[in-house]
């Protein structure tokens, strides 16, 4: 069954970790415009709203369909006056037109089907010139295979139909860039990066995080009985000591409003 993020029992799955240090270095790197306003859509536990609002951007608004996520968020940035969370869809947010300079869409994407309609609400909320960053893994990036820092890639190994459900979910790339270019946008720019997901100091750590399937949505496709199959599988993948480093492949795309 695939994860329901309006489910109080995941409340607190993207909220209990921080932007990796490698991610903000990358980000401040790509920041080269004067924005006041960022908007943070699907922004589940409000990590990347905090992290928009540390890289210097000075309001940020978080938005988000689930009361669940927006409730973590707001406990997750309760010392953080300047970003504030909404109750609202992607595709309908309900803030106001051409008010922000910033759109941040990020692991969002592959749980939309209609990305033109996404991109269009996008566009109605950035001012001209503004910026869209769309960050989400295509089913190149889901597929490569496991390896002992791409966690990700033993449970595709263990459970084949898996496969399947990231192809159908997630989006190409010729996809994402057609549906920004209908909505309007232009300078279109696609990165790929390997990003640091979470360092474990022992396995035994990883293993109870894919017990919990906490940021993993894709493991709310799995039994109970699955899951512990694979907390098995990996445990026997993984050497027996040492600092886990786990990472995955994403690719982010950056355009401009015409
Ligand atoms: C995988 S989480 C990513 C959270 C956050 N952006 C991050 O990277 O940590 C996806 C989030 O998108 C939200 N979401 C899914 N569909 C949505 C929609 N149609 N409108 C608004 N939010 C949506 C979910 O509630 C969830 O919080």
């Amino acid at each position: 069954m695939p994860i329901n993020f309006h489910d109080p029992k995941n409340k607190l799955t993207y909220s209990t970790r921080e932007a990796d240090r490698g991610w903000k270095e990358f980000f401040a790197g790509l920041l080269n415009d004067d924005i006041q306003h960022a908007v943070d859509i699907g922004c589940g536990g409000g990590i990347y709203s905090k992290a928009l609002f540390e890289a210097g951007i000075p309001a940020v608004t978080g938005v988000d369909f689930s009361k669940v996520m927006v409730e973590a968020a707001k406990t997750n940035c309760v010392d953080y006056s300047q970003i504030d969370f909404v109750m609202g869809n992607a595709h309908h947010t309900g803030l106001p037109d051409q008010s922000y300079d910033f759109v941040f869409e990020r692991a969002i994407i592959h749980h939309l089907n209609d990305l033109s309609s996404c991109f269009s609400e996008a566009s109605r909320l950035l001012k001209q010139d503004g910026t869209i960053y769309i960050q989400d893994r295509t089913p190149e990036d889901c597929l490569l295979e496991g390896t002992s820092s791409h966690i990700r890639g033993y449970f595709f190994e263990l459970f084949p139909h898996l496969k399947e459900i990231e192809r159908q979910r997630r989006h190409s790339s010729i996809e994402v860039i057609q549906a920004l270019n209908s909505a309007g946008f232009t300078n279109i720019e696609e990165i790929k990066r390997w990003e640091i997901r979470q360092k474990y100091t022992t396995k035994k750590e990883l293993i109870a995080d894919i017990k919990e399937r906490t940021g993993r949505s894709i493991l709310h496709e799995l039994t109970t009985q699955q899951l512990s199959q694979l907390a098995a599988f990996v445990d026997q993948r993984l050497p027996k000591t040492g600092e886990i480093i786990e990472k995955d492949r994403w690719t982010v795309w950056v355009a401009r409003k015409k």
